[in-house]
């Protein structure tokens, strides 16, 4: 299958706004795309799915679209966007972009319309409110002027549409086609699940004020529901029609791994995020049950699955796994693991370069709309990324930055890391180098409580060690890459028994790539909270 490039992709996303400015508005644009492209060639990544840059009053980050076929002035013009994906396919980079289609922009022409009482049927109008929430708190309705309530998912900014209408399809459609004419490898599909509503939009009728947390974990009537396949199976064939396997992935929510597994297939889209990879907590058994359930059901439906660790809309890794030295080192291990396994991986802008959460943004520069409804704001993950320099923004532009980068960043910057040994930034270009040559099964190898081993049948092994003290486990083979940035014990320590690790034994040693550090069992100490890489092929 050589040509099926996403089966296995390493996939960056591109938080378009906070990526690189090329203009000093202090704003991310598509020329700042285009001008660090090699950068992303050079990570090793694959593709890159670009959030939206569509025309938008961006009250939720562009996610309120009011043309979808066009690019915003703070973005640039389709022209930029044309000259973007040309440099990228001459870099031999795919390019995804963001559909969406569950919402409208209100300031969309359709809205403008349906408000003065025109085709108000492309969107969910009635009488009297249901009692659903939105995902970004309080009620998903609101009144306009001549009584009627609309129904909006997310902000009243963000109209649901009625995908029972056949305008909304044809849209649709045609906008796909739109992007594929211009030559995008790929959508990523926004709140693939939430098109279709139950018939007669029933209540749901418990967990009031708490509709959210049934996300991903129960039914809701206005997600998930079983019509909304026929939209897919509509799509696939449009995307079929295009020569290079264009593809698409769901952002979608649903109930078991079962019911996700639903949007993937030959007759629909090629893939969906995996989001309960993120959601696994750092132990041995969380990650085991995703990774073994997340590869049954994708090997049921023969598709490959995919592992996310960060996104727009998450807390990043570092900060989840508890911020500070700690949160990096298994943010570390974390990816590691991650890209050790089958299938395609998703990385967020910045996680290369080991970025925390920014979590002491002020109130006043905050814009995440779900901040204004609950307090909770997805910002922190948003700050603008730091390219060079030692202030901030960082050479994110030559303005400002329309969040502002904290002052501890020079360090993180992509030029403070390019070279430096040991660096997140190396690491995850040492190991997105490795990732390409890595193929196959995976199967589990015996190990201790919480550390998990596997092997991939090219040979490749990865270990992570889940506890806070450092193991001792088998030399798989030569160690390729460890993804602990502390020292690792000297050999001579380490054969006179002296196992009880402590910083002190290894201040003056740095791993070296393709050296095993053995212990008196012939084995290798994995330090707490890492991962470590083998060349396995010559034990399998
Ligand atoms: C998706 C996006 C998120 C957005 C929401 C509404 O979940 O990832 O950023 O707010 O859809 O479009």
């Amino acid at each position: 299958m050589s040509d099926s490039w996403w089966r296995s992709a390493a996939v960056y996303q591109v938080y378009v706004r906070s990526f690189a400015d090329s203009d000093g508005d202090g704003i991310g644009d598509l020329r700042g795309v285009r001008n660090r492209l090699p950068y992303l060639r050079d990570l090793g990544v694959d593709a890159l799915w670009l959030t939206p840059f569509y025309r938008s009053p961006m009250i939720d980050g562009g996610y309120d679209v009011a043309d979808y076929r066009d690019v915003d002035p703070m973005f640039g013009t389709l022209a930029d966007f044309d000259a973007m994906i040309a440099d990228a396919h001459a870099l031999g980079l795919r390019v995804i972009v963001d559909i969406v289609p569950n919402h409208t922009s209100d300031a969309h022409p359709w809205f403008v319309s349906a408000l003065a009482g025109v085709d108000r049927d492309r969107y969910i109008f009635r009488d009297r409110p249901n009692d659903w929430e939105s995902i970004f708190g309080g009620p998903a309705w609101t009144q306009v002027a001549d009584g009627q309530w609309y129904l909006h998912l997310f902000d009243p900014s963000q109209p649901d549409l009625n995908w029972e209408h056949p305008d909304v399809r044809a849209e649709f459609e045609d906008v796909l086609r739109f992007w594929l004419d211009r030559g995008v490898d790929g959508f990523r599909v926004d709140v693939a699940h939430g098109m279709i509503k139950a018939a007669g939009l029933p209540d749901v009728g418990f967990m009031p004020g708490r509709q959210v947390e049934l996300l991903g974990r129960g039914r809701l009537p206005y997600f998930d529901q079983d019509e909304v396949h026929e939209i897919y199976r509509a799509w696939r064939p449009i995307l079929d029609s295009y020569p290079g396997e264009r593809i698409a992935v769901a952002e979608a929510w649903a109930e078991t791994p079962q019911r996700l597994a639903r949007y993937v297939g030959p007759d629909e889209l090629h893939q969906a995020f995996n989001f309960d990879f993120l959601d696994a907590t750092w132990s041995a058994d969380s990650f085991r049950k995703v990774i073994d359930s997340s590869l049954a059901e994708a090997a049921i439906v023969g598709a490959p699955t995919t592992w996310v660790l960060s996104n727009h809309d998450k807390p990043r890794h570092v900060t989840r796994y508890g911020d500070g030295d700690v949160g990096l080192r298994r943010a570390r291990a974390a990816t590691l693991l991650m890209l050790a396994l089958p299938g395609s991986a998703y990385l967020y802008q910045g996680e290369e370069l080991g970025l925390p959460e920014v979590l002491d943004l002020p109130d006043e520069v905050r814009q995440d709309p779900a901040f204004l409804r609950t307090g909770l704001s997805r910002d922190g993950c948003r700050v603008p990324l730091p390219w060079d320099g030692t202030a901030p923004p960082y050479g994110f532009g030559p303005g400002g930055s329309w969040l502002p980068a904290p002052p501890s960043w020079a360090g993180l910057s992509v030029a403070a890391q390019t070279g430096a040994p040991g660096s997140t930034l190396e690491l995850y270009r040492a190991a997105l180098r490795l990732r390409r040559t890595t193929a196959g099964d995976l199967t589990w190898l015996q190990t201790e409580p919480d550390v998990l081993a596997f092997r991939r049948a090219s040979g490749l092994v990865c270990a992570v060690n889940l506890t806070s003290s450092p193991v001792h486990v088998p030399a798989w083979g030569p160690v390729l890459l460890a993804s602990s940035p502390a020292p690792l014990p000297p050999l001579s320590a380490v054969d006179q028994g002296q196992t009880a690790v402590d910083g002190s034994l290894f201040r003056d040693r740095m791993p070296l790539i393709g050296e095993e550090i053995l212990d008196r069992r012939g084995g290798v100490v994995l330090p707490a909270d890492t991962a470590m890489w083998f060349d396995g092929a010559a034990t399998g």
